[in-house]
């Protein structure tokens, strides 16, 4: 009943206390929970799902984040960048299937020059696409020409607001430098997505609903929100992997606190569960980002196990597959490029 009340509560005031947080991640029946967040799903973004087609346009990585397939140190997969030239090429296939947005992403990779970055971004640009980057941490400079050159929105998860397994999880890397990105890209007028890791070890309920709180603070636009698979060849390769009911429980809370955002339903949490993208469709999500890269590519993109099985075109992220999925659950596919509404402030 106290549960009834707090659920209630989000919906119609889209705010709570972190203790009533926890009590909602710790819930035995979250059914009313996902019904809640599905209800303001509707009401704020309807029932449009947006595809964010997905270009991962190089593997190498400087960093050495424990929980990544891609960190620097793991010699065991083969590292690939692609041409510029390939890049709007695959760009141009998404347009041409009715895509809307591009999601460029890569490892910490210094290779691309920015005014490479930039000229890419251009040209994509001219398809009347939006354009996400997913490059990682830079200069407050080095996102500005992006900016200019175009892009419109940047994904940048915080993956962990405790700062002790952040800096735990991250050798080399800082969380002040982290938190400082996300306040510059969104200074620079960037739509903005973070979102966690989830069921990273040593990570708790708390520290959970601590994320939720930072994503409400800083206003983000956007949450990216998954379970946490091991990886072979890096130090979590043995440690359990993340619940997937927690990270439907984080979805469904996320879309109560900001109602208005957009949400993605993971491709981890799609290899995770086989109904994964529809679970999450259901808990509040109204993202889906199919990959249109090359299969050669794709299967060398190892952030975890699962992402590719032998026949790249039986991907569960395949942009025939989603499409598929999106309408076998009366959801619309959005023909605009899908930005936040700004309903609520
Ligand atoms: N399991 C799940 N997600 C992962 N990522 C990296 N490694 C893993 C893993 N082993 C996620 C990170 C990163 C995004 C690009 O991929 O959260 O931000």
């Amino acid at each position: 009943k106290d549960n009834d009340v707090l659920i209630e509560k989000l919906e119609t005031q889209h705010d709570i206390e972190k203790e009533e947080i926890v009590m909602l991640l710790a819930l035995k029946d979250p059914s009313k929970l996902y019904q809640a967040a599905d209800r303001v799903r509707r009401k704020y973004v309807g029932d449009d799902v947006h595809l964010r087609g997905l270009i991962e346009f190089s593997n190498y990585c400087n960093n050495t984040c424990f929980y990544c397939g891609l960190r620097g140190p793991n010699r065991t997969i083969k590292r690939y960048r692609m041409e510029p030239e390939e890049i709007i090429q695959c760009a141009k296939y998404g347009a041409a299937a009715g895509l809307k947005t591009i999601v460029l992403q890569s490892g910490e990779d210094k290779y691309f020059k920015i005014n490479t970055l930039c000229k890419i971004i251009e040209e994509i640009k001219k398809l009347d696409m939006a354009i996400t980057l997913s490059i990682g941490e830079l200069t407050t400079k080095d996102y500005a020409e992006l900016k200019k050159a175009g892009a419109d929105r940047y994904l940048l998860r915080i993956e962990t607001t405790n700062k002790e397994l952040y800096q735990k999880l991250h050798p080399g890397m800082s969380y002040e430098n982290r938190v400082r990105c996300l306040m510059d890209l969104k200074e620079l007028g960037y739509e903005v997505g973070t979102g966690s890791l989830v069921g990273l070890p040593g990570q708790t309920l708390e520290m959970l609903a601590d994320d939720l709180i930072f994503f409400k603070k800083i206003d983000a636009d956007m949450l990216g929100i998954g379970p946490f698979i091991p990886c072979e060849n890096t130090p979590l390769e043995r440690e359990k992997g993340g619940n997937v009911e927690i990270v439907l429980k984080m979805l469904a809370l996320s879309r109560l606190l900001l109602p208005d955002i957009n949400i993605p339903a993971t491709t981890a949490l799609a290899v995770k569960d086989k109904e994964g993208y529809i679970k999450g469709l259901k808990c509040g999500a109204n993202v889906i980002m199919p990959n249109i890269g090359k299969d050669e590519y794709k299967k060398l993109y190892k952030l975890y196990p699962g992402k590719v099985p032998d026949n790249p075109s039986e991907a569960v992220n395949s942009l025939e597959n989603i499409k598929k999925l999106i309408l076998s659950q009366n959801r619309t596919i959005g023909k605009d490029k899908g930005y936040r509404k700004k309903i609520l402030n």
